[in-house]
């Protein structure tokens, strides 16, 4: 029987932990920005203290930082554990560790300088990107070379999703970043217009279908059927989900481009894949939650579980709303609207943070050979977790519709019934509602990093420890 130690477990810790910091560090400038758009005073007449440059710090935070660490961390340790293999080149994955961090820091420095390329979710200056693309395929060495050297012949599904997740980033990063750069701290893109926005949003809409879904996926594969003790309920859909996945997600990037200068029959091919990209992300929601059956009692006595069955009805509810948005009409409504925000932060609060959270809790007390302090703070978080996400995703709904009929709306002599800035004041309550949503998320994430912090103390690593089960 294998043995913990088998397993390279350091760089795992090394991830989770600051999926941890990172978590908190992002949610804190995005209560910051919540804030700013509800009192613009607190954008402090300070340039490197503004929305505009804070924002983006936001999202890289947030998707690459907390997001990306978790999605490091829990590769490398389902990797690792459903092939019975130690990671290859354990060199190069500390190399992952330290390389992504510094990327990090650079970001955190340069965002607020107001260095960027102005490509949404690609903000990062040429030098940062070099090194990405370094971290990058050294990700994919050990990934893929823990793969090969698998002592066992099946590849367990979870490792699809996070394979895939690995070479479509690659590609994606490798596409949309081609630029010429002019100075060390200046570049353009090799694209130009309507090509521009086109390759932008191929990338803008698959980092959201590989970095925000496929690899969260993985994590739904392994840590569900592990929490639950029950095997996925349907292998076979799971297999097929991953194809059906991969295939639509690509072509759906122009439906971010509706009634732009992209000619119009590349819009109509970004609507109808994204329309039929319901049914596999269906599939794939059913099979997660599908793997309970018999089970749902469960629910009641395990926190961990909550958050992972609740995250993946979050991406089931996300991936409804999307193809309904990807309508061009509906689209004519949302588009431009804080609908979009609430779309986004149901996939980001509901999906993305909640089955990282869970992933986490069932991580950290074996990679750290400890109980959880507390059960009962898992609880606390899962309930404040869950009202800041539902005063969130609320609050926005009803601003971004309000905000599409109120610029939309005529009078009988065809003049706009209402000014622009009576829309900005008609969502003033709104924003403060969402601020308190984002408030209520970040406690909920503070009161996770306490849990850690004493679950961590006075640990002693999994690697000194004894026989751990089989996969
Ligand atoms: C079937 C799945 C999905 C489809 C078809 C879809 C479709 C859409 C559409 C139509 C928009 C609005 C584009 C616009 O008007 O500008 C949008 C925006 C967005 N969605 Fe989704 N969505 C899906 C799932 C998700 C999930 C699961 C997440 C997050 C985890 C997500 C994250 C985003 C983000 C970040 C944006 C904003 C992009 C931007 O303008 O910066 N989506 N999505
Ligand atoms: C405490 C939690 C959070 C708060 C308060 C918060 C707040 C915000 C705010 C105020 C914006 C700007 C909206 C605008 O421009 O109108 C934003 C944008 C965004 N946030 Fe968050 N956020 C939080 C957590 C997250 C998480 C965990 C993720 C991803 C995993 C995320 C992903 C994004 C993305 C992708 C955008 C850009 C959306 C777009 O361009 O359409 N946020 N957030």
């Amino acid at each position: 029987m294998a043995t913990q130690d088998t397993y390279n477990y350091s760089v795992v810790r090394q991830f989770s932990v600051m999926t941890i910091i990172w978590g908190v560090v992002g949610m804190l400038v995005g209560v910051l920005i919540a804030a700013q758009m509800a009192w613009p005073v607190l954008n402090f007449d300070t340039p490197w203290l503004t929305f505009s440059r804070l924002r983006p710090l936001h999202t890289n935070a947030v998707i690459f930082a907390f997001g990306g660490s978790a999605l490091f961390a829990t590769s490398y340790y389902v990797v690792q554990r459903t092939c019975h293999t130690r990671l290859f080149a354990p060199g190069l994955a500390a190399f992952t560790f330290w390389g992504w961090q510094l990327v990090i820091v650079l970001a955190a420095i340069s965002l607020p300088l107001g260095y960027t390329t102005s490509k949404e979710y690609a903000e990062l200056e040429w030098p940062i990107d070099i090194l990405i693309t370094l971290v990058w395929v050294s990700y994919a060495v050990v990934f893929f070379g823990t793969i090969f050297k698998r002592k066992v012949q099946h590849i367990y599904v979870a490792n699809w999703f996070f394979g895939a997740f690995i070479i479509t980033v690659a590609i994606l990063h490798l596409g949309n970043s081609a630029a010429l750069p002019v100075s060390f701290t200046k570049s353009y893109s090799v694209y130009s217009g309507a090509q521009d926005a086109m390759v932008q949003w191929w990338y803008g809409h698959n980092a959201v279908g590989f970095f925000l879904t496929a690899g969260f996926l993985g994590m739904m594969y392994y840590f569900i059927p592990k929490q639950a003790e029950r095997p996925v309920y349907s292998y076979r859909l799971s297999v097929v989900h991953f194809w059906a996945l991969v295939f639509t997600y690509i072509w759906a990037g122009p439906h971010h481009l509706h009634y732009t200068a992209l000619p119009d029959w590349t819009q109509s091919v970004g609507m109808v894949f994204s329309l039929i990209l319901l049914a596999p992300s269906w599939g794939g929601m059913i099979n997660g939650i599908m793997t309970l059956s018999g089970a749902w009692q469960k629910l009641r006595s395990d926190p961990i579980l909550r958050f992972l069955i609740v995250s993946v009805s979050f991406y089931g509810m996300s991936t409804f709303e999307g193809p309904m948005m990807s309508i061009k009409t509906v689209n004519a409504l949302s588009h431009y609207t804080d609908w979009t925000i609430g779309h986004v932060h149901s996939g980001a609060l509901g999906w993305v943070a909640l089955v990282s959270m869970g992933s986490m809790y069932y991580l950290i007390p074996r990679l750290f050979n400890r109980e959880i302090y507390s059960v009962k703070l898992i609880e606390v978080h899962f309930w404040v977790a869950t009202i800041g996400i539902i005063l969130y995703i609320t609050s926005m709904w009803v601003s971004g519709v309000m905000q599409g009929l109120m610029w939309r709306a005529v009078n009988p002599d065809g003049t706009l019934t209402y000014s622009f800035v009576e829309s900005v004041q008609a969502m003033h309550p709104f924003y403060i509602v969402r601020w308190l949503g984002g408030t209520f998320f970040l406690l909920g994430m503070l009161i996770m990093a306490y849990n850690v912090f004493k679950t961590i103390k006075g640990a002693t690593p999994a690697e000194a420890a004894i026989p751990a089960p089989a996969h």
